[in-house]
């Protein structure tokens, strides 16, 4: 079955000053998800926001929202987001697994594995679960295809096409062999994202390689025109 096409607004690139606005204008211009793109400083070279966030946007919207953990021990935060109100929360696989040589110290990024340890994402993935949540596994660019084993218990899987950290950075085509193997190799069914550079020149790519939810931060917020930037990419 095709999925349609969503699109996901990360408030990375929204203005803080004006959230509540912020959050109307996404709603209005047919945004289907709002995304939190959470950092801690350790997972990744930047620190962005919290549990608070999602707070204060929960009663300003029934958009699905989703927490997009690029923090390391992710699991110690599910009952904090789940709190706060997130619906799908994403976990990274580097946070399972042994780290490659060339990024395992404090200051070496991104974090790559080459395998995800599947005990213990799969104990994190159940506390998703058991919290009520979606699960989401997110991989970064680097790290291979490993989820084989996880795909029936995941909800979708998150493919970084930037290593995460920043917005406005340079779409990766590299990572749709990934996207292509889920929907093709391993006949995976549930969602699956793409996060990062997406515009509406990288998109069709993505979509045509089995992406259905887009997230955009700055293409989306950075527009005069929030809601054709949507139309144009959902009719992709
Ligand atoms: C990567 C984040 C993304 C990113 C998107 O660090 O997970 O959500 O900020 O930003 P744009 O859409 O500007 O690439
Ligand atoms: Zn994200």
């Amino acid at each position: 079955m095709v999925k349609p096409i969503q699109v996901s607004a990360s408030v990375l690139c929204a203005d803080f000053s004006k959230l509540a606005e912020e959050i109307r204008k996404t709603v209005d211009a047919g945004c289907d998800r709002i995304h939190v793109d959470v950092m801690d400083g350790h997972f990744v070279p930047n620190i962005s926001i919290g549990p608070v966030i999602v707070q204060a946007i929960r009663p300003l919207t029934k958009l699905p929202l989703e927490a997009h953990l690029m923090i390391e021990n992710p699991h110690f935060y599910v009952d904090a987001f789940a709190g706060a109100g997130a619906d799908i929360i994403a976990i990274h696989a580097e946070c399972y697994g042994c780290r490659r040589s060339w990024c395992q110290k404090w200051d070496q990024f991104p974090k790559e594995v080459e395998a995800i340890d599947v005990p213990l994402a799969r104990e994190a993935m159940g506390q998703i679960k058991k919290a009520g949540k979606k699960v989401f596994m997110a991989l970064n660019p680097g790290t291979p295809m490993c989820l084989g084993p996880l795909l029936k218990d995941l909800d979708g899987v998150l493919v970084m096409s930037v290593n995460p950290g920043f917005p406005r950075q340079k779409f990766l085509d590299g990572v749709l062999s990934k996207v292509r193997a889920l929907r093709e190799e391993l006949n995976f069914n549930g969602d699956i994202t793409i996060d990062g550079g997406v515009n509406e020149a990288t998109a069709p790519s993505a979509v045509g390689a089995g992406a259905n939810i887009l997230v955009t931060a700055s293409y989306f917020y950075g527009s005069q025109d929030p809601r054709r930037v949507v139309n144009s990419l959902k009719s992709i």
